[in-house]
């Protein structure tokens, strides 16, 4: 079932197998170097991408772009405290910008911030303030064949052992991520919300959610999590977050906007710091780094996300894409997290080495088949870490009808057919930063 229609529609085209291997070439064999024109089904990210509401464009002729004290900032506030139960709300331009303000204000050179798992620009911002970001996922988060209902959890024994080791008084913040992108987008517990923060307390430090997708997470824990079934999704999206300090939000995932992000927070004295790196980096506190009108629709798309039955019909098209693609015979991550499906590249192509890029290739070929646009998050993204060869398939926010996410299906089926001809990668150009080479480096086949 679909509770909604197209209101506005935006026409996209397949082109031709010539012109996919050419646009290909001319990429690099880098889908970030494509132009979306070429791509048919683009499933790159589900960070921006999404379809906005009717409400939230007749949002958008309310904008108020006063510099200071926009009413646009005060019915985002009101957003933030009725459906995340925060007070205090710096808004920027979108969920890094909130890292930087965030973590650029609680966290010093030396210091060891623990997360259930960091995403990257995450990792990149606590590395920037010249700490150390120490990943605490569960035992088994990243083995395909181990299925559990919440393998996104933190593993509290680990952040422990960790904080043992290096000195409770040098970790100055505790974080867990919901869903945990970087685990396949695997929900987090209730109880291990509470037992991370219970951590974060015994540690005296920080305990902050990565609330990105939020409103996902609380769809999963009404769904698995003992007790929970009878209750609203907004009542347990609101206390998922009330046992934090603060969170940090990209409003391009549940806040269902194109641009935009926040951090919020309980504390008078750190919102009064934040606010004054937020004035360096993104803009004065009312507007940060926004237009106003962007600050309404993340407001109305705030109130939407966690409105039923929006994100169960979200899940379960993500779900739905899984199906296809294991009746396709692709080995995927199973169960489905929130906003990806995840393809095990490395069981699907055995012949290619991990060193050449098997994750590459399929995203490669995804393409040439049928201009589906993917994401590799192996040994091209993550050099040296040791991570399965997946790429993942991120479905956009009410965009995609199951036309579309069929046209996947059978285009990874007919790569799947075609698997024995395929050769590894090689890169033949790529940016000093090793860690950033996958948004342009350029490879070859070997
Ligand atoms: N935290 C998580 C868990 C994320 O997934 C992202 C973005 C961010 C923080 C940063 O937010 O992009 O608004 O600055 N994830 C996107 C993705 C880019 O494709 O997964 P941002």
């Amino acid at each position: 079932m679909r509770s909604y229609k197209a209101k506005a529609v935006e026409p996209i085209r397949l082109p031709d197998r010539d012109a996919r291997t050419e646009a290909l070439d001319a990429a690099g064999h880098n889908v970030f170097n494509l132009d979306s024109e070429d791509v048919y089904v683009d499933l790159l990210t589900d960070s921006g991408t999404g379809t906005m509401s009717d409400e939230q464009w007749a949002a958008l002729m309310r904008g108020d772009e006063a510099y200071a004290g926009s009413s646009s900032f005060s019915r985002l506030r009101s957003a933030v405290e009725d459906v995340m139960g925060f007070e205090h709300v710096v808004p920027t331009h979108q969920g890094r910008g909130a890292e930087n303000v965030l973590y650029g204000t609680l966290v010093e050179e030396g210091d060891v911030v623990l997360n259930n798992t960091h995403f990257d620009t995450t990792r990149a911002h606590v590395a920037n303030q010249g700490a150390e970001a120490v990943d605490c996922p569960v035992d088994g988060a990243w083995d395909r064949s181990v299925e559990g209902d919440f393998l996104g959890n933190f593993d509290v024994e680990k952040g422990r052992a960790v904080a043992e080791e290096v000195g409770a008084e040098n970790v100055p913040v505790v974080v867990t991520t919901i869903t945990n992108n970087s685990a396949a987008g695997q929900p987090v517990s209730l109880e291990n919300i509470r037992a991370t923060a219970n951590l974060a307390d015994e540690l005296d430090a920080w305990f902050v959610i990565d609330a990105c997708r939020f409103a996902e997470n609380a769809h999963f824990v009404q769904a698995r999590e003992s007790g929970q079934r009878d209750r609203s999704l907004a009542a347990i999206a609101r206390e998922q977050l009330s046992y934090a300090d603060a969170v940090t939000m990209s409003g391009k995932k549940d806040g269902l906007v194109n641009i935009g992000g926040f951090a919020a927070m309980r504390d008078d004295d750190l919102f009064e710091h934040a606010k004054q790196r937020a004035i360096l980096y993104e803009g004065f506190p009312t507007y940060g780094g926004l237009a106003g009108r962007d600050i309404e629709a993340m407001a109305v798309g705030l109130r939407e996300a966690v409105e039923p039955p929006y994100v169960d019909e979200r899940v379960e098209q993500v779900a739905t894409l899984g199906e296809l693609l294991s009746e396709a015979e692709i080995p995927i991550v199973t169960p489905t997290g929130g906003h990806a499906v995840y393809v095990d590249a490395g069981e699907l192509l055995p012949h290619i080495p991990t060193e050449e890029f098997p994750g590459q290739r399929l995203v490669c070929e995804l393409y040439r088949e049928g201009a589906v646009r993917s994401v590799e998050l192996g040994s091209f993204a993550f050099p040296g870490a040791d991570r399965p060869d997946y790429v993942r398939l991120a479905v956009p926010r009410r965009t995609y009808w199951r036309e579309h996410l069929e046209h996947v299906a059978e285009t990874a089926a007919a790569v799947r057919e075609k698997r024995e001809e395929y050769v590894g990668l090689e890169i033949v150009e790529e940016p000093p930063m090793k860690e950033l080479r996958h948004f342009s480096a350029r490879l070859e086949s070997v």
